[in-house]
């Protein structure tokens, strides 16, 4: 059985402890790290936002959320009661220069205990936010601050918000937040690289031939048409999540668990690749977007139709990219990555292909040998499968065949999986910022990703149009047909 380790008492304040995350992900986390008796007696949790809203008001909120996001039979009235007299409401627009004494007020009431403001705004907000607290005279001693993703929308935008953030919180008490690095398949990707010594030995370019990353959804854009209009697939998926799964699987081995280890292998990897200019990027990138379709049998409406009537726009709804990382390690073993919306499934997972045999001793009507490959399941059905050649048995020919060694964790282990915010709030409560982005990590990441979105404005590239329920426009195809390779049919 777990033991659990109960965090020091906190006051967590979440602005925009109202919206839509802190309903669906945070509270709903933190009611489950409650129900395991991990928050310390007598914390507190603070919505805060513009509406005003009694205390009564707030826990009714809650209470919804909860009956409405909680698994089926995870509500249960003690851990509730519990939960509900941690719960308070204070009204503040975090632009405002009025109104913060009355949160210091109530913070003072606690004084020993560890404070975390967590931004669950926009961007725009966490500069502004981080200044007021500051002049409120709320940052000193422990208290943290967490922002959200993304941080930033390039890289001008991310320095500034990381520089006026970082004015009033040290790096070490900022904690950005890629919730993909709460994910319990995310960290075994750790264990699986290096807590078995078969795996390092072979991990680099001599023995793999490419890595493939797919994160695909079947879901369109629904209500958030106008965000994602402003955003696009390479801001709001591989700017964050796939660049963190790429360095993952990259990076060198740290020498230990702790985030300086961790982030300064992450960061080596993020400068180690290689630039894609207006010179290449028709060659190595393919934006699309998705047009009318049929999933699971029924016709759903395109990008542009969901935009509104007669709307226009060239925003990517899918890329696929080749991504050469320039070191000792990788040189000439391309990571191709892959995200969209309304695919063929939904499915996140990371193919690691090995490169052939060298030299076959088998007759020609046994086969060839296919190269071994490793995936990395993250979800659905999280795990991991190697393909291996067998004999096939018999008496006749001597015939190959690669079949899956399948590791299946839900098989495997009688557990619920914890959500990512369930571990990133703990973390975040410990002071433990190794699942957290460096400001490094985060800068570099939007100075390559900046200079795509440019070579895209500078050579007029368009997003090609794929229909819904396939896995993208055909140009993602020639990108590793071009290599002589093609794209794993992912799980899904
Ligand atoms: N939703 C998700 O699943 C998700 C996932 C990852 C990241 N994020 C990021 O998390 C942030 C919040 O997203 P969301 O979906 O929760 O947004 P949302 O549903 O629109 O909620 C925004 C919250 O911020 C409050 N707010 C807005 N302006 C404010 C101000 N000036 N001062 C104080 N509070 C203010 C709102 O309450 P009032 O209007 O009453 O002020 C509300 O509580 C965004 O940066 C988003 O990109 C969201």
């Amino acid at each position: 059985m777990t033991e659990f380790r109960p965090a020091e008492p906190f006051d967590l304040v979440i602005f925009g402890g109202t919206g839509d995350l802190a309903r669906r992900k945070l509270l709903p986390a933190l009611y489950h790290r409650d129900a395991d008796g991990q928050l310390g007696e007598g914390s507190r949790i603070i919505a805060s936002s513009r509406k005003p809203l009694s205390r009564d008001e707030y826990v009714a909120l809650v209470k919804r959320a909860l009956r409405k996001h909680l698994p089926e039979g995870d509500f249960n009235g003690e851990t509730w009661q519990r939960f509900a007299d941690r719960l308070h409401h204070h009204q503040q627009d975090v632009t405002a220069e009025e109104g913060w004494s009355g949160l210091e007020g109530l913070l003072s009431e606690k004084p020993q205990h560890i404070r975390v403001f967590y931004l669950a705004t926009l961007p725009a907000l966490y500069g502004p936010a981080a200044q007021h607290l500051a002049a409120a005279g709320l940052t000193g001693g422990e208290a943290r601050i967490v922002l959200e993703k993304p941080v930033g929308h390039d890289f001008d935008s991310a320095r500034t918000i990381n520089d006026e953030v970082g004015r009033c919180f040290d790096e070490a008490r900022i904690f950005r937040i890629d919730h993909y690095l709460g994910k319990e398949t995310v960290q075994n990707l750790m264990a699986l690289r290096f807590a078995n010594s078969m795996i390092e030995p072979l991990w680099r370019r001599g023995a793999i031939d490419h890595v493939q990353i797919t994160v695909a959804e079947d879901l369109g854009v629904g209500d958030r048409a106008e965000f994602y209009d402003r955003t696009g697939t390479l801001r709001d998926m591989v700017q964050n999540h796939m660049l963190q799964l790429l360095c993952l699987v990259a990076m060198e081995a740290p020498t230990g668990m702790g985030h300086e280890d961790i982030r300064g292998e992450k960061i080596k990897v993020m400068r180690a690749l290689r630039p894609i200019t207006p010179d290449n990027v028709q060659r190595v990138t393919v934006r699309g977007q998705y047009s009318s379709g049929a999933i699971g049998g029924k016709v759903v409406p395109g990008y542009l139709e969901e935009l509104g009537d007669g709307a226009s726009s060239n925003t990517e709804t899918f890329v696929a990219l080749k991504a050469e990382i320039d070191n000792w390690r990788w040189a000439g073993t391309p990571f191709y990555l892959r995200s969209g919306k309304r695919l063929a499934g939904k499915s996140s997972e990371i193919v690691v292909q090995f490169r052939p045999i060298a030299h076959s001793i088998f007759r020609a009507e046994s086969g060839v040998p296919e190269p071994n490959r490793m995936t990395i399941r993250l979800q659905p059905d999280e795990g991991v499968e190697l393909s291996m050649v067998t004999k096939v048995p018999g008496p006749g020919h001597f015939k190959l065949r690669a079949l899956p060694l399948n590791l299946c964790f839900s098989d495997t282990y009688d557990k619920r999986y914890p959500d990512a915010y369930e571990r990133l709030l703990m973390e975040v409560l410990r002071g433990d910022p190794a699942l957290f982005m460096h400001r490094d990590e985060v800068e570099s990441a939007w100075n390559w990703i900046d200079g795509i979105i440019d070579s895209w404005a500078a050579r007029e590239m368009a997003a090609q149009p794929y229909v819904s329920g396939t896995w993208g426009p055909t140009d993602a195809v020639r990108l590793l047909d071009r290599d002589g390779r093609e794209w794993c049919q992912p799980h899904v």
